[in-house]
């Protein structure tokens, strides 16, 4: 069965667009592959974040992949920080990649650029320590959005390398796993572009909010001022909310404010109450569940060490066989 590595930002709490965009689709590999999901804790050093939230975003996030179905018994689910072979594997890699390459990535030269008296070296290796995340379990596929493509060339660059250098075709070349537009985008409640954590206040609606909270942020969407003239197209804030209301809503509610539109009768306040209703109708399983894994340390623990068992096993056979290969060997 083919191989699929993803890698998981601790970057706070999920909101909807995580969840039909990259968690959903997380949900439907593992029933297809072989799937390694880690949560990229080595990665965030670079940030140098404050041990207790390092601690407390990683704890967030395990919970809330467990709550939206990522299946510890359909995939391998670990913390990239419990399985040390893989910076073991980054330390090999690191010889092999060129800093020029390095510093021509987009994403070291945004870094650069947003961020210039944080330049430090992990930066700059960051696609090594990606290369070795994806190739330690020799995979095959890596589902990532555009914004990784590069990265992933880079993996396949590196691991072709170390091939080349060792004459063997030990590693696959990873290529992105296309989702043939099945990736929803999900817009956010400001009026334009996608939800997203980082767009301002109120305009993501997160896993974990509560009901009230749902309320205040749809109750506050960006609308216009109404049809005036039958049949008249949607300015994008509207259209936005009936994208939205497609994700949480039963068909007939969505064909219902449709037609109201259509015959200029709607009113966005009712609109907007029965959007926030079915969205908090629709995310109450998802928190509750949440919430059940954040009250149980003790199972997470348990995840993670089966996690972490699993990847380990994988990760040390890797690196046996690279060290072998390098000329490690015994006398
Ligand atoms: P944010 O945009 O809030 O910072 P991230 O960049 O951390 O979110 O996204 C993590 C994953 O969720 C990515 O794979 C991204 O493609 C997906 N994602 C984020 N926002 C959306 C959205 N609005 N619609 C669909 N997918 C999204
Ligand atoms: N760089 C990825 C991101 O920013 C996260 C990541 C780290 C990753 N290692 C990976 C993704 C390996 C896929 C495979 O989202």
């Amino acid at each position: 069965m083919e191989i699929v590595v993803s890698g998981i930002r601790p970057t706070g709490r999920l909101h909807l667009g995580n969840y039909f965009g990259a968690v959903a689709n997380f949900v439907r590999l593992q029933e297809q592959y072989r799937c390694y999901f880690f949560i990229a804790d080595y990665h965030s050093l670079t940030t140098h974040p404050h041990p207790a939230d390092l601690h407390g975003t990683v704890r967030q996030v395990l919970a809330e992949y467990l709550a939206c179905g990522v299946d510890p018994k359909r995939c391998v689910l670990y913390r990239q920080s419990d399985v040390p072979e893989t910076a073991e594997l980054y330390l090999f890699l690191n010889m092999l990649a060129y800093v020029g390459e390095l510093e021509r990535s987009a994403s070291f030269k945004e870094k650069v650029r947003s961020q210039p008296d944080n330049v430090n070296a992990g930066l700059l290796t960051y696609p090594v320590l990606m290369t070795a995340d994806i190739i330690i379990h020799r995979a095959h596929k890596v589902p990532v959005g555009k914004d990784q493509t590069q990265h992933l060339e880079m993996a396949r660059n590196f691991a072709e390398r170390f091939n080349r250098l060792y004459g063997e075709d030990f590693f696959p070349l990873p290529q992105a796993l296309g989702t043939g537009g099945t990736l929803v985008k999900v817009p956010g409640l400001d009026g334009s572009g996608k939800m997203g954590k980082s767009e301002g206040e109120g305009n993501a609606v997160f896993l974990s909010d509560t009901e009230e909270e749902i309320r205040r942020k749809v109750m506050r969407a960006v609308t216009d001022s109404g049809p005036t003239t039958p049949n008249q197209p949607m300015s994008e804030p509207v259209q936005n909310l009936f994208a939205l209301m497609k994700l949480v809503s039963p068909p007939e509610t969505v064909s219902h404010y449709e037609e109201a539109y259509r015959a200029c009768t709607i009113r966005y306040g009712d609109m907007k109450k029965q959007l926030a209703a079915d969205m908090a109708a629709f995310t109450a399983p998802i928190r509750e569940r949440i919430a059940y894994y954040l009250n149980n340390d003790s199972l997470l623990r348990d995840i993670l060490e089966q996690g972490q068992e699993q990847a380990r096993a994988s990760a040390s056979a890797t690196v046996a066989e690279v060290r072998r290969l390098i000329g490690f060997r015994k006398f």
